[in-house]
This record gives structure tokens, sequence and C-alpha cells, in this order.
């Protein structure tokens, strides 16, 4: 089998075989196979596309690269979450210690932000002695004793993605919905989960713009659950505005336990309430959403999810004394609150450029090297549809130095639109692929 035969029958618009999938991956893990050629590979699957079968044997291929997490050993069976990242996306910190009370065993492997969105890695890292790693055993036994336990994915997890995720930034190949979905299946399915729950984000501040391209992507990644036999569900879900009220990582950390102790913002609890019901149904935990719903409710509002939010954090060496003391997490010096100077209604805020305006604070990397500032960011107390006053709090800036203040207040200001009417609100779960 020649690699050039592979790029020529995929450039002509033809069906790969999976042996011809499984020796592209093999060979170029092994660095068999060029740059040049892989590079090549993705431009031509990029404007021929592939088929359904296509996209399952790469996702498989790749997921098979490197490390697989046998979770064999935990009882009981494992749902995964994951979103397709958006701004002020904290979800995993409130929905693993609650969907983990209610006795779903949670085994996640995250990643670190990049650009204007946010990684649950770094979040943690803002509580004070968390270790997001972890050998292999602590992290089995951990699942199996508190139900829950989060890592740092690491580069043995899908190598092949991780270098073909990398040729894609620098070949503008990255924005094509089989690749986008084969690289996200990739990790999960190499994560070891029974079942998966996608967060499949739409808007401003999401890698799909449209519903139309959310929804594809969402079914092509339902797809490729359902062809390798782990049961998949998607939810597509509104990333036009920032969810919640804050964004920036020790920011996110205290509006997640303020939402475990049942003083968070509507849109957050209601999006965990959302994807945690679809996890309790996959972990065969509740006959149906309603019973799984109110079964979160109450753990929620019992104040249980909040003390296994604590026991996550002590289990993984982390201060959980941040949990009545928030000024234990990093603080930022400068707090600065900047007022309406119209009178009006949210019709839109603008999630990328609010996102953008956080990676000005310092709180995002630009690259992924770059080195973040865990204790600054923003926090929004308008939202759309909120009626504004000249004069009211709009939003606040949290800092290390002036100019950055200044420059991330201008750029918010901008995200804001206000107008005379109230908008209409889009529903903050658009719909629901199986
Ligand atoms: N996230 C991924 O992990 N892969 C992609 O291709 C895009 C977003």
């Amino acid at each position: 089998m020649r690699m050039v035969d592979i790029i020529l029958k995929k450039r002509r618009g033809q069906e790969l075989s999976t042996e011809e999938i499984n020796f592209f991956i093999e060979g170029y893990t092994r660095e068999n196979i060029p740059d040049y050629q892989a590079a090549a590979f993705l431009m031509a699957a990029f404007f021929q596309g592939l088929t359904p079968r296509e996209t399952g044997d790469l996702t498989l291929a790749m997921a098979r690269s490197g490390d697989q997490a046998d979770l064999s050993s935990i009882p009981g069976r494992k749902v995964d979450k994951h979103s397709t990242g958006g701004v002020g996306d904290k979800t995993t910190l409130v929905l693993g210690p609650l969907v983990a009370a209610a006795g779903v065993p949670v085994a996640k492997m995250s990643g670190r932000g990049l650009g204007h969105t946010g990684g649950t890695i770094d979040k943690l890292e803002s509580v004070p002695g968390f270790q997001v790693a972890m050998d292999n055993r602590s992290f089995l036994d951990q699942v199996n004793r508190v139900k829950l336990a989060v890592v740092a994915q690491t580069g043995h997890l899908a190598p092949a993605d991780k270098k073909l995720y990398a040729l894609r930034d620098v070949t503008a190949t990255v924005d094509s919905i089989p690749l986008i979905a084969a690289s996200v299946m990739s990790k999960k399915i190499a994560a070891g989960a029974d079942a998966i729950v996608l967060d499949v984000k739409v808007g401003s501040g999401a890698f799909m713009k449209s519903p139309g391209e959310a929804f594809t992507l969402a079914g092509t990644m339902v797809d490729i659950g359902t062809r390798v036999g782990r049961q998949t569900v998607a939810l597509v879900t509104d990333m036009d505005q920032p969810l919640g009220n804050a964004v920036g990582n020790a920011l996110e950390v205290k509006e997640a336990i303020d939402t475990l102790k049942g003083k968070g913002p509507r849109d957050l609890r209601e999006l965990c309430l959302t994807l945690g019901s679809e996890m309790i149904l996959l972990a065969g935990l509740a006959r149906d959403l309603e019973t799984a719903r109110s079964r979160l409710e109450q753990i929620l509002d019992s104040g249980l999810a909040l003390d296994k939010f604590r026991e996550f954090i002590t289990a993984q060496g982390g201060n959980a004394q941040i949990i009545e003391r928030y000024e234990l997490l990093p603080h930022a010096p400068i707090a600065q609150t900047v007022f309406a100077d119209v009178e009006g209604y949210v019709r839109e805020i603008q999630a990328e450029q609010v996102g953008l305006a956080a990676m000005t604070l310092g709180a995002g990397r630009a690259t992924k090297d770059s080195a973040i500032d865990l204790s600054v960011g923003v926090v929004l107390h308008k939202k759309v549809g909120d009626k504004v006053n000249a004069g009211d709090p709009m939003f606040e800036i949290y800092a290390t130095n002036r100019e950055n203040a200044v420059l991330a207040e201008k750029i918010i200001r901008q995200a804001y639109s206000i107008g005379k009417e109230p908008p209409v609100r889009r529903n903050l779960i658009l719909g629901k692929v199986t």
C-alpha cells in the first residue's frame, strides 16, 4: 500500500477502505508517513468529505494510536461528558460532583484552554494544592471511592489526533465537520467511558457559528459513537452569550461553587441539570429524564453535590477551605466595576469578544505554551434580556495591570448591544440528537 495512492483516491472523491485508513493513521503515528503527505490527505478530505463509515474508521484508528483507558475495574456504566468549548463554560465543575453524588462513576480526562475558550484543568489548578496529574491506579481508586476524578489529558491519549490537529491548524483544515467529529470522539473513545453526553455549543463564542452546522456536527459525533458501540447523546446549546456570569479561571471556580450552593446563575444551573439528566439516564440510574432531573434537583438543593465537590477537591490534594473562603483562591489586585451609560435592554453580548477580553487580561492562552493568570477575568452583571438603567453596574474587570483593564473594558463595552426593545431570547437548549 502506498500513501500517494490513498491521497489520490480521496482527491478523486472515492471511499477509502478500513485498511487504507488504518495504514495512514498507523504510518503517520510511527512517523513513516511524513507531514506533507498527511497535509495533502487532510486537504483532500476537507474538500471531498468523508463518508460516515470512513469517519468512524478514522476515529477508531486515532483512538487506538496510543493509550486506551481500561475502566473495567470500576463497577457501573461510566458516562463521560464533553463540551465543544465556549466562553464561561464551567459546567464540569458542577456537573461532575452532581452526577457523582447521584451514583454515576465519572472518570474524566480534561484539557487546558486554548484561545478564547477555557479549559477545566486550568480552572481546577486555581484551587491551591489541586493535583491534575495522577497515576492510573490512583485515578481508578479515586473513581471507585469518590465516584469522581478529573485528570489532565496526556499526549499518550490519541497521539495521532494530537499530531493531526496541530497539522490542521497550520494547513487551514480545522473546520471540517468529519475531521472535528473524529478528533473529538477519538479522545472520548480512548478515555474509556461506556456512554458519552456531548454538549455542542453554537453561537458567536463557539466553533460552530450556525445551528445548521452544530446539528450536523452533533449528528456526525452521535453516529460515530453508535458505530463503535458507545451510546452517545448530543445536546446543541447556546453560546451566543457567555454561560453564567464569570469568565476567567478562579472566578469560574467561585461561580461553580455558588451554583453548588444554590446561588449560581440560572443558565448554568439549568444546563447542568439538563446534561446531568442525560448522564443519569445513560448510566441506567433512572427510568426517564423527569425522574433523573428531580433526583438531581434534590441532590443539588440538599447540598449533597457540594459535599461531593468537597470530597473530590480533598481527594486530589486541593484545599477545600476555598468553599467557605473564596479569598484563598488566586485574586487579582485590580477589581473595577464598569457602569452603564445608556438605558435599554441587553440585546446581545458577543461571547467571543468577552472571551478575547479575558484573554487580554491574561486568563487564556494565545498559543499552547503561553502562561496564564488564574486570578484575572470578567464578571458580567447584565445578560441578554436584562433591563439596564444608566448608572447600573454592567460588568466587573479583574486585572493585574491598568493597561489591560482599560483594553478589556473597551472590548466588553463593544461586545454589548443595548437597544430600546427587549430581544427575542434564544433557548439555552436548541435541541437534542440521539
Ligand atoms: N476540538 C478537538 O478536539 N478537535 C477538533 O478538531 C476541534 C475541536
